[in-house]
């Protein structure tokens, strides 16, 4: 028997944040519609513990709102529209505040019970956001928060901080833990990872100048998660790599490109 061909996960950064402002319910729900394998989400600790999907350390950029998530309770972020930044176009001058779907700060929560309702295993690529400055209570609570959605699809924590995969792999050793790299230490070239990472997650500029990158990885016995990719170009390098994961803001149109190959 032919062995069965290998198949990419497609995992959609921030949701299919192309389409709906990022780290929204509303982006979350079209990367599932849009047939992404996992979905990617950044998690901040708001002052008073919980977690939130935000990538930047102050909502500025994707709210109506100023100051850092981890000054603010969740009842003040509550009050921000996280959405009208963006319209369906992508063109801020003209709000589209109307769907609280599009405009309602996510809860990590709130994602789990979408995955967990989703019909099919949704596999989940959470990355602790800037988790020092915590002292583990990030991976406290979010072990806390998964043990409460036990979901069908894989689940893998993901960071350019060691000691916070380390943090994780100590709790929770089943649950599998990506690296982030924006470039390889020589202590990585060869493929090698932090003892307490069991995936490599270069960014896709790694593999534009180094290809070699996945064969080594996969000889360390890791299987390699790119991100952030979007260009057919490199889509198109990631399927000649034989990578296991291309994490995109487009799911729907790096699915559709992956199976015309
Ligand atoms: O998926 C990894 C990627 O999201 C890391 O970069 O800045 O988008 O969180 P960033
Ligand atoms: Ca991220």
């Amino acid at each position: 028997m032919e062995p069965a061909p290998h198949r990419i996960q497609v995992i959609a950064h921030r949701g299919s944040s192309e389409d709906a402002p990022e780290h929204t319910l509303a982006a979350y729900r079209k990367a599932i519609e849009d047939g992404a394998d996992a979905l990617e989400c950044d998690v901040r600790l708001t002052a008073d513990g919980h977690l939130v999907c935000v990538h930047d350390r102050r909502v500025n950029r994707v709210s109506n709102g100023r100051g850092a998530v981890s000054a603010m309770e969740l009842a003040q972020l509550n009050e921000l529209d996280f959405g009208s930044w963006m319209t369906p176009s992508g063109i801020a001058e003209t709000p589209d505040a109307a769907d609280p779907e599009r405009t309602t700060v996510l809860t990590l929560e709130r994602l789990l019970r979408l995955v967990a309702d989703a019909g099919r295993p949704i596999g989940l690529a959470i990355e602790t956001k800037h988790p020092t400055r915590w002292a583990g209570r990030v991976e406290e609570r979010l072990l806390e928060v998964l043990a409460r959605y036990p979901l069908p699809g894989e689940v893998r924590v993901m960071s350019f901080s060691a000691r916070s995969l380390q943090r994780v792999r100590r709790a929770a050793p089943e649950l599998p833990t990506v690296f982030l790299m924006h470039f390889l230490l020589p202590r990585n070239r060869s493929g090698r990872l932090p003892a307490a990472a069991a995936i490599a997650g270069p960014g896709i500029r790694i593999l534009r100048r180094d290809p070699g990158y996945v064969e080594r990885a996969h000889r360390a016995g890791h299987r390699v998660h790119v991100w952030t990719v979007d260009d057919p170009a490199d889509v198109e390098l990631c399927a000649r790599l034989g990578v296991d994961a291309i994490i995109t803001n487009r799911p729907l149109t790096v699915r559709e490109q992956l199976t015309r190959m």
